[in-house]
């Protein structure tokens, strides 16, 4: 007997998610020193983290013994009042990859859609399908998300869509207008997940007044991480704004003690690393120009980025990845779901990791 039959055919047809290479595992395969190779593959943030955030990931070692606050109260309390919402606004995540799953615990099923864009992060086809719910694939415009094409996309079984702004892995933004007239037209009934993880990476005047759209949109659902422009990918913290109504049922699903004792602490204090975030932001932006260099003097496109990575049209993309590397760099390929298969998205590192990996592909396309 199969197993794995016993689990129903919607979750079987689910397609595992690819996370990019390990550090350790490329080490193993390859024989080289962990130390000489360059992870570029899983939008992390090169610099690390700030010094506020470290020290209270020390002073909160020794408390490890007990469970963590399973109510979360002092990083909800330093989130509402950042961002001027109320704490039972919020849901506290496992990474904000687990806040986009309890949405789709909570709002989808069968007999149940979800639209989200082609090329569009790998999470929102996986949640959907896990829970059995219909997925509504709506072609990209210039590899971004046509959201005016989903708004028409929505049909009476929808109940979520699901948007990234900017996405992963195409780098791609929707403007705060467009994005606003977008909200504006999908009904209340349907679930709006705003997915910004790469928010603080978008210039000031760029980042749309999501927050503020919560007040007039109930069926709004902004979701944030602690995993890029705060640099505590490993901790895994993330959190989602809504409506009171929809923070309710989200909360009622969630595990009692899904976020870490670690990752509470660290992530409240991080929201004050301000001067931090601000110099991530900063390098980022240099990064990237040196990428889109780097990609132009190889005669390479590239689509432009929002994000803290690039996607590059490299042509034969898996062959140029495996030949990466052997060369001790890791970056993403994104054919397969991502439907992209002549691209390699490249996160951006530090400027001496994105000089040796642009002098890696430099050598893998003479290869
Ligand atoms: C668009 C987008 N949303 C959400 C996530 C999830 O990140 P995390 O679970 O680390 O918060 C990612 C991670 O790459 C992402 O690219």
């Amino acid at each position: 007997m199969d197993l794995s039959e016993l689990s129903p055919a919607y979750v079987r047809s689910i397609a595992p998610y690819q996370p990019g290479k390990p550090i350790s595992e490329l080490a193993r395969e390859m024989g080289l020193d962990e130390r000489k190779i360059v992870k570029l593959a899983s939008n992390e943030n090169p610099r690390g983290f700030g010094p506020r955030t470290r020290a209270a990931i020390e002073a909160a070692l020794g408390d490890i013994a007990r469970y963590p606050d399973g109510n979360g109260f002092e990083l909800k309390s330093a989130l509402a009042k950042r961002y001027g919402v109320e704490m039972s606004q919020i849901v506290l995540g496992n990474g904000s990859n687990d806040v986009l799953e309890l949405v789709s615990l909570a709002f989808l099923g069968p007999g149940r859609a979800a639209v989200y864009s082609q090329h569009a992060f790998a999470v929102y086809p996986l949640a959907t399908q896990a829970r059995g719910a219909r997925s509504i694939v709506v072609p990209a415009r210039d590899f971004g998300h046509d959201v005016e094409a989903m708004a028409d996309a929505v049909d009476e079984e929808t109940r979520v869509v699901w948007v990234a702004n900017p996405n992963n892995p195409t780098g791609t933004m929707v403007t705060p207008e467009r994005l606003e007239a977008f909200v504006r037209r999908v009904p209340e009934r349907v679930i709006v997940v705003i997915d910004e993880a790469y928010n603080e990476y978008l210039h000031a005047n760029l980042r749309a007044d999501t927050l503020g759209w919560l007040r007039r949109h109930p069926n709004l659902v902004v979701t944030r991480t602690f995993s890029k422009a705060y640099g505590l990918a490993g901790l895994r913290v993330g959190y989602a704004l809504a409506h009171p109504a929809v923070a309710d049922v989200m909360n009622r699903i969630r595990q009692p003690f899904n976020v870490n004792s670690i990752a509470l602490a660290a992530a409240a204090a991080a929201l004050n690393d301000m001067e931090f975030v601000a110099r991530s932001y900063a390098e980022n932006l240099q990064g990237l120009r040196q990428l889109e260099e780097g990609a132009k003097k190889l005669g390479l496109e590239w689509i432009p980025s929002y994000g803290n990575f690039v996607t590059i049209r490299v042509g034969r993309a898996g062959e140029t990845y495996k030949r990466l590397l052997r060369r001790g760099v890791i970056v993403r390929p994104v054919g397969g779901g991502y439907q992209l298969p002549e691209h390699l998205r490249v996160t951006v590192g530090t400027a001496d990791e994105n000089e040796r990996f642009l002098a890696a592909l430099s050598a893998s396309l003479g290869e």
